[in-house]
């Protein structure tokens, strides 16, 4: 499996604080099964003309540090995930240090109270200066819907959820779940920050609600896709089937 986003850049953001504990989480990673990790510290895109270059000098001086205390295994590549709280400038979309692996791939978030309309716009400027935004976690949107998605999706963004909310019985759980049923989703990844979240706990509920033939695709072959700059194929839509209990529970975690 390949993880494509996640805080284990030691002091850097609201991630991991430590070389110790990012050691931890990246051992437990490899004892799971993930070959190669990209390193995602937040960014806000209205920054970047300002202070791109110290941001990634910043990244490369905690890369560093990382790598000196860090286990052999998972590989380790390095990205950014990008607030869009104004545009992604012109300058940065030909700039590949902001992308992920060096790739075309650029991992990007939204205020909580974005509009989807909006999005759909700046998403499809991205696409129109030839890279691929890949929205992390839609479902924490109250915006996400499936056709929201669609939009993005047709705009030329690509969608990566949340491996841990896929599971869980909350509006952020099924916003993921109705995603993945209609073949808007494209990858998981963790958003570890130092904790528990991993790519394992959203695979392993996959094969336990009989969507196993998706595994493979969203964890491994268009992560892949990514940390190669090559080009991600569609995930074909899967349905979770819900067990009476998972239902119950879900009356009464609506939140979060
Ligand atoms: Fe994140």
């Amino acid at each position: 499996m390949i993880d494509t986003h996640c805080h284990l850049l030691p002091a850097i953001d609201d991630g991991s604080p430590s070389v110790e504990q990012s050691a931890v989480v990246l051992s437990l990673f490899a004892a799971q099964g993930v070959t190669d990790v990209v390193l995602t510290p937040h960014l806000n895109a209205s920054t970047v003309s300002a202070d791109g270059d110290a941001a990634v000098a910043r990244r490369q001086r905690a890369f560093d540090e990382l790598t000196r205390g860090a286990p052999a295994a998972p590989r380790l590549a390095l990205g950014f995930e990008i607030m869009l709280d104004v545009p992604m400038p012109a300058l940065a979309l030909g700039d590949r240090r902001f992308s992920l692996a060096g790739s075309r791939y650029y991992l990007v978030e939204f205020p909580l109270s974005v509009v989807p309309q909006f999005a759909a716009t700046v998403l499809h400027q991205m696409s129109r200066a030839g890279v691929v935004p890949i929205v992390a976690h839609p479902e924490r949107y109250d915006a996400c819907s499936p056709p929201a998605v669609r939009q993005w999706r047709q705009a030329g963004a690509r969608v990566q959820l949340d491996a841990t909310t896929l599971t869980r019985p909350t509006t952020r759980g099924q916003r993921a779940r109705a995603l993945l049923a209609e073949g808007l989703a494209d990858i998981l990844a963790a958003d570890n920050h130092g904790d528990r979240r991993s790519l394992a706990t959203g695979a392993q509920y996959l094969q336990e609600h009989q969507c196993g033939s998706v595994v493979e695709h969203l964890t491994t072959r268009n992560p892949g896709a990514i940390v190669s700059d090559g080009a991600m194929t569609d995930v074909p839509a899967a349905n979770v089937v819900e067990g009476w209990m998972s239902r119950f529970a879900g009356l009464f975690n609506r939140q979060s």
